[in-house]
């Protein structure tokens, strides 16, 4: 029987996201095959090791009971990690360098994955690079701003115009993000993004339609269904992610034309790959309203991931039942690190 770490919580605004995600992980996965070792991470970093219920990791009440633990204890604990961690210092290829360190196998994207879609002005350099069509946008750091703001803003007006939207770039639930009307609104929602990150993207607004497709492999990707997004709010935002009591919608599977499934499919293998992904993700895209056209707008490594979340949902379209799911992405960690070593092998 394996010992699978399933890592929760973490030092991120997706800290209780997380909790949620682990909790349906552990509820669901094969008690058959694997033994699961719950670890959880504190809001403010601390490692713990927790034995109880998994409705104490939902309500994150396992902190209480739970037992200080040393990261680099992992591999006497357990023989596989699967970070079930959103946000920063987990799905950004922190917590990856520390497996790989360790040299233990883990579920989803490594360093380079994990680190380049986490940042969404890298993650449109290599978009770019590819071929891929995004929404036009403008990328800097806060110095930039904070030398010449009315610059910064110039350059934004002219090359994008209004509505645009304001992103830090290393963030995630929508967390930072607001939508620019007027200069006014750009100036404020550009202080308020500095304060969350040194990177920033503007980027402009499309009246567009948002549909997301779950992928899973190493070296030849799969997806899965496309599903729709009806958000109950403006747009996307973290408030209509998680707390407005089930009124954005998901629409599975979303009704586009095959031209546009197609598209999607194509345009998130490659970006998929471009990004060095592994494991897991979900690719996140807008249809434009007025055109049609697909627009690849970012990729989540480690997606929610509850049995209702839109990743599991739409691989349950696909016919891949949520513990098929949970022990296929485990057999993709192995197959990662299992090649891995064999390169090392013949190397040293
Ligand atoms: N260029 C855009 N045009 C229209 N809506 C956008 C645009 N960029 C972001 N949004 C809205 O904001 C939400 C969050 O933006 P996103 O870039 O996906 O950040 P996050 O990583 O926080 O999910 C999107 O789901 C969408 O509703
Ligand atoms: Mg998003």
């Amino acid at each position: 029987m394996k010992k699978i770490g399933i890592i929760f919580g973490g030092k991120s605004t997706e800290h209780e996201v997380s909790q949620m995600s682990a909790a349906s992980v552990l509820r669901a996965i094969d008690k058959k095959k694997f033994t699961p070792v719950t670890i959880g991470i504190t809001k403010t970093g601390e490692w713990k090791l927790f034995e109880g219920d998994y409705d104490k990791i939902e309500n994150g009440e396992w902190e209480k009971s739970a037992k200080p633990f040393r990261p680099s204890d992992l591999k006497n604990v357990c023989e596989f990690a699967f970070p079930v961690l959103h946000g920063l210092n987990g799905e950004d290829g922190t917590i990856q360098g520390l497996f790989e360190m360790l040299d233990i196998p883990y579920a989803g994207c490594g360093v380079a994955g994990s680190a380049s879609t986490m940042d969404k002005g890298i993650a449109r350099d290599i978009f770019r690079c590819a071929g891929l069509p995004m929404c036009k946008h403008v990328a800097f750091i806060s110095a930039d701003f904070n030398d010449d703001p009315d610059g910064i803003m110039d350059r934004i007006e002219r090359e994008l115009g209004y509505p645009c939207f304001v992103k830090p770039s290393n963030m995630g639930s929508s967390v930072g993000i607001s939508k620019a009307h007027d200069r006014a609104e750009l100036k404020k929602g550009l202080e308020e993004a500095i304060r969350i990150d040194r990177r920033i993207v503007v980027e402009e607004a499309v009246d567009a339609r948002e549909v997301e497709i779950a992928v899973i492999g190493n070296d030849y990707p799969e997806t899965a269904a496309i599903g729709e997004i009806l958000p109950s709010d403006e747009f996307y935002t973290y408030h209509s992610k998680y707390f407005d009591n089930g009124e954005t919608k998901l629409v599975i599977p979303a009704d586009i034309t095959d031209e546009q499934r197609a598209e999607i499919q194509r345009i998130a293998k490659i970006a998929y790959k471009a990004c060095d992904c592994s494991g897991l993700s979900r690719v996140d895209f807008f249809i434009d309203r007025k055109t049609g056209k697909v627009l690849l707008n970012e990729i989540n490594t480690i997606p929610g991931f509850t049995a209702f979340s839109m990743f599991s949902l739409l691989w349950a379209e696909a016919g891949v039942p949520y513990p098929e799911l949970i022990e296929r992405i485990v057999n993709y960690g192995y197959e990662r690190y299992n090649a891995k070593a064999e390169r090392f092998a013949n190397w040293f």
